[in-house]
């Protein structure tokens, strides 16, 4: 997706690395995260979680029920899913989110809602999932790099906070902006996109039950690499769209102008909903890497695979004119 040579991080720019790498402070923030969740009634160390037994590497969520809308493809594993991200924030190369976002403090996190709706202010992440069933969501994850994974989510449906936020009838977008901390990300210091990260959805996108607010993996404590503690998953739609350590919701009339689109409107558009068929970009989106797969060994499907439950989202759409 890089589509300016970024200016390097300097380590020195790197402020408290070794704060970042300490396990402590590791466990402090994830342990925090824990307590938000705890504090919404959503238990911790919940045995029989789905992937939980897979993936002892944090804190597991308990009560996490499975979903039909989950596909039955094996998932990427626990290492493929945490090391390999797009988290540009904490820099550009693969590598980098999972080094550097290990400090990042998702406690006492908060999301300002505002907009055309009818509750505005700051929601704790606690109130956010009162009243949230956690469900396991296996969905297929496609780049718009054309690498694929299939990942074992734990969320709730975004619909459920969009009800509780009250739109009026002049929302017509929702817009997601994530967190731009120059003090605990370093990548935001560089120029390669317009902070903060900005992503979009039309609302009748936004209410599909497929999309969903992320708060775990493999029935986990979702990492910071992954988006910690909140990231948007949309998963007909290309990577992207999925904003991560989401910071705040606007009910919206316009249609946003995402960071991608300002980076480089003739590649990224607004919908950017997976398609074989159409390659804005440099390169072909037909087909795809699948990660610890071979190489572009898997036909891209339209919408990702997910044809049958969007394809009416966008009927009488020129989806080559708006991709
Ligand atoms: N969200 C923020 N805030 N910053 C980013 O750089 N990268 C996006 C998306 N969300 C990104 C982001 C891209 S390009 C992809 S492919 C996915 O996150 C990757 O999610 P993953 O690392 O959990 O696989």
């Amino acid at each position: 997706m890089l589509i300016k040579r970024p200016s390097p991080i300097r380590s020195a720019e790197i402020t408290s690395k070794r704060d970042y790498l300490s396990r402590r402070a590791f466990l402090k923030t994830s342990g925090l995260t824990a307590a938000a969740l705890a504090g919404a009634g959503i238990a911790l160390d919940g045995e029989g979680a789905p992937g939980a037994q897979e993936a002892p590497h944090g804190r597991a969520l308990a009560g996490v029920q499975r979903s039909p809308l989950s596909i039955a493809d094996k998932p990427s594993t626990w290492r493929q899913i945490t090391t390999y991200n797009n988290f540009y924030e904490f820099g550009v190369d693969k590598e980098s989110p999972a080094r550097f976002a290990k400090g990042l403090n998702t406690a006492n996190w908060k999301v300002t809602i505002d907009g055309e709706c009818g509750r505005t202010g700051a929601l704790d992440l606690e109130d956010i999932l009162k009243g949230e069933t956690l469900e396991e969501r296996i969905y297929r994850l496609r780049c718009v790099e054309a690498w694929s994974m299939v990942i074992p989510w734990v969320g709730f449906p975004l619909a459920n906070l969009i009800r509780k936020c009250e739109p009026t009838s002049r929302a017509k977008y929702v817009q997601f902006t994530t967190l731009d901390d120059p003090r605990q990300m370093p990548g935001v210091r560089s120029a390669v996109l317009d902070w903060p990260y900005v992503e979009g959805l039309r609302m009748d996108e936004a209410m599909h039950p497929l999309a969903i607010l992320a708060v775990g993996l493999y029935g986990e404590v979702l990492p910071n690499q992954n988006g910690a503690p909140l990231r948007l998953v949309v998963p007909w739609k290309y990577g992207f769209k999925g904003a991560k350590s989401i910071v705040k919701i606007s009910f919206v009339g316009q249609q946003p102008r995402t960071s991608w689109m300002k980076a480089e409107p003739t590649w990224y558009g607004f919908y950017s909903n997976v398609n074989p068929n159409v390659s804005p970009q440099r390169w072909s989106q037909a087909s795809e890497r699948v990660i610890g797969g071979g190489f572009f060994n898997r036909k891209t499907q339209m919408f990702n695979g997910y044809g049958d439950q969007v394809a009416h989202l966008y009927a009488g759409m020129d989806l080559e004119k708006f991709f």
